[in-house]
């Protein structure tokens, strides 16, 4: 005898349906309101650094002077990447899409630094730093390793957000991009229950290694509905060329029922506050650097774009204006979603603890829809659309 299913209300994308006590970050879509441990995402933006960010969303408080400097180090002391995971993506195609690159070292990585002690402080602790530390070093060779150039050892001796620039140029960058830098690290970090932090959670709950569960989660973030949107949004913003052709796009896209990327959100229903800092930010560094074409064209697609779309809640994401920061950098687009995996590695290693300390393993229900007691038709008898 087969169990009767109990059908439960179905949500489809698993809408408002909680699926874990958090107390690592807290979103209020309506009021637009963002908070890291409870403290709002401005003023992390405005005083902390990724690090300290990241201090705080995995262990829960702000560290101090001692912990802070310690966690710093540590991170610094584990940049560097084997030779043979250099090896391994040197042996990647060059046309490759940067996610994949990404998700395949940080899954060979695991091989080299067994964690199937999940539980013991010491693996979660090194599990931590490396992922940390490793990630940027992954993708900086990969973005150098393409184009044929060598790739840059990193400097133990500079910041996280300066030591990233530094591996992809070879010079240690301007004060006011590397801090522009950070901010968006400390911005991407972490965002409650979306879906890339709930796939490494479903990988999480099955007490396999925190490799397998950044690599689980990289998979995911790379869709265009999700991390994937910040590529997307400055291939848009190409195509429509100028602030004249804005309107007309807009229009036509919309009317033929696709998207605006980097516009829309499961939970906010107001400008992401996210989006907000990003776009001062922008603006700061395109000045700085005297480059605003892409800035200034995205403001009007924003502008336009919420006359159109306001009445149904859609405004810009975090994604609409970090792209447009990235290019400034000197970042090739279709790296833009890894810079986003750099800062949420934090986010999802936050998740990994929560988890296992009191796990569950994750096994939803489905509602079964097919037909019940089919017979076995052998191949010889089968016609297709009859039996
Ligand atoms: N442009 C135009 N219409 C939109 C958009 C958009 N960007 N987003 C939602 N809608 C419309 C959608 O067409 C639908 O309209 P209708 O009810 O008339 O059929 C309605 O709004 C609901 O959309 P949905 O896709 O069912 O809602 P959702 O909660 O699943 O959407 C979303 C969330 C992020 C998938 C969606 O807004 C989207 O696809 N945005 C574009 C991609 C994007 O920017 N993603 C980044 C998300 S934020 C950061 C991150 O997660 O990385």
């Amino acid at each position: 005898m087969t169990k009767p299913t109990t059908l439960h209300e179905f949500s489809p994308g698993l809408a408002d349906v909680p699926a874990a006590r958090s107390s690592i970050s807290y979103v209020d879509g309506q009021a637009g309101l963002l908070e890291y441990r409870g403290i709002r995402i401005a003023e992390m933006a405005a005083h902390s650094t990724f690090l300290e960010t990241s201090f705080l969303l995995l262990f829960g408080h702000l560290p101090t002077p001692d912990e802070l400097h310690r966690f710093s180090q540590d991170i610094s002391h584990h940049r560097r990447i084997k030779y043979r995971i250099t090896d391994l993506i040197k042996c990647l195609p060059e046309q490759g899409h940067p996610m994949d690159a990404l998700q395949a070292a940080v899954a060979a990585l695991g091989m080299y630094y067994p964690a199937r002690q999940v539980l013991d402080p010491e693996i979660q602790y090194w599990s931590v730093v490396r992922l940390i530390a490793k990630v940027p070093t992954i993708i900086a060779a990969y973005h150098r390793l393409r184009r044929g150039d060598h790739e840059i050892h990193p400097r133990d001796d500079v910041y996280h957000a300066s030591n990233f620039l530094y591996m992809l140029t070879e010079k240690v960058p301007h004060p006011s991009l590397a801090k522009a830098l950070d901010t968006c690290l400390i911005l991407h970090a972490e965002h409650t229950m979306n879906a890339s932090t709930f796939s490494g959670m479903v990988t999480a709950s099955t007490l396999a290694d925190p490799y397998s569960v950044v690599a689980s989660a990289l998979g995911t973030l790379k869709g265009p509905l999700h991390g994937g949107a910040t590529e997307e949004v400055v291939h848009m913003l190409e195509e429509i060329g100028s602030r004249e052709r804005v309107r007309t796009y807009l229009e036509k896209r919309l009317a033929a029922k696709h998207k605006l990327m980097g516009f829309g959100h499961r939970i906010y229903k107001v400008k992401d506050p996210r989006a907000i800092i990003l776009q001062k930010v922008a603006r700061g560094l395109a000045e700085d650097c005297g480059a605003s074409t892409l800035l200034d064209l995205a403001e009007e697609v924003e502008r336009v774009g919420e006359e159109l779309l306001r009445d149904k809640g859609i405004h810009p994401n975090v994604d609409f204006y970090s792209g447009a920061l990235y290019k400034t950098m000197g970042i090739d687009p279709d790296f833009f979603t890894t810079i986003f995996a750099m800062a949420r590695v934090s986010g999802w290693l936050a998740h990994w603890l929560e988890q296992i300390k009191d796990n569950k393993l994750f096994r939803p229900d489905q509602i079964y829809e097919g037909p019940h007691g089919r017979a076995y038709v052998p191949i010889d008898r089968r016609v297709r659309g009859v039996e």
